[in-house]
């Protein structure tokens, strides 16, 4: 069982984003796939935000209209790491401070956390494409670009997907929002690995 249900407090969630402490430094250049960092940094920062917009009572494509999307649990992959391992270099995260920041781990994790978000995305229902072209497409620029080791090598199956039959579309879109607020948060984390990465802080 890779998901776990979390409550979702706002408490938890400045703790989650608390654990660091960013610090600015020279910049640094290559990803693993040979793609200037910067250009990783903007593909993330797009995807975060198309997930934000999702996520807000304004939304305009209204996918979790009249659902209360924010008072739901979010459900969170704890398959991966990627919260510690992370972490920069000296950030004090609950009285710990961190040792080594491990590029290759977090990265490691990061690729693990968008294919599987990718596979779990792509196996929801999606009539009128918003998740396709919102989400699903941010994130697989992402992983194109910046993540190439990451793209799931079958990208159009749709086999193993879930049964949708049993449920009715209002209980499709409670899973989906829990999913999509866990995801949130890790795109969060994501993107200020990327964004550390690419200050290049952990070099020594
Ligand atoms: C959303 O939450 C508010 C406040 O808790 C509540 O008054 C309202 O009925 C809820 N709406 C739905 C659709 O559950
Ligand atoms: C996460 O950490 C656990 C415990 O240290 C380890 O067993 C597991 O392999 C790690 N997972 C990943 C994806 O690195
Ligand atoms: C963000 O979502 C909109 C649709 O809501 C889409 O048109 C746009 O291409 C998405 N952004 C990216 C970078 O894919």
């Amino acid at each position: 069982m890779p998901l776990m249900k979390l409550s979702f407090t706002p408490g938890l969630l400045l703790l989650a984003l608390s654990c660091s402490t960013w610090v600015v430094s020279r910049s640094l250049p290559l990803m693993p796939s040979g793609q200037t960092t910067d250009s990783c940094v903007f593909y993330a920062r797009m995807l975060l935000e198309n997930i934000t917009n999702l996520l807000a009572p304004d939304d305009p494509t209204r996918m979790f209209s009249g659902m209360n999307c924010t008072r739901h649990n979010m459900e969170l992959n704890l398959e991966t790491n990627t919260s510690t391992v992370c972490l920069p270099q000296g950030s004090v995260c609950s009285g710990e401070t961190t040792s080594a920041f491990d590029r290759k781990s977090c990265l490691t994790n990061i690729e693990k956390d968008l294919s599987y978000y990718y596979q779990v995305l792509s196996n929801q229902p999606d009539s009128d494409g918003t998740l396709g072209s919102s989400v699903l497409l941010p994130l697989r620029e992402l992983m194109e670009n910046c993540f190439i080791s990451s793209l799931p090598t079958d990208l159009t199956s749709k086999e193993g997907s879930e049964d949708h039959s049993s449920t009715n579309g209002f209980n499709q879109r409670q899973r989906l929002c829990k999913i999509m607020k866990g995801f949130h948060v890790r795109t969060i984390t994501i993107n200020r690995a990327i964004g550390y990465m690419n200050l290049g802080e952990h070099t020594t």
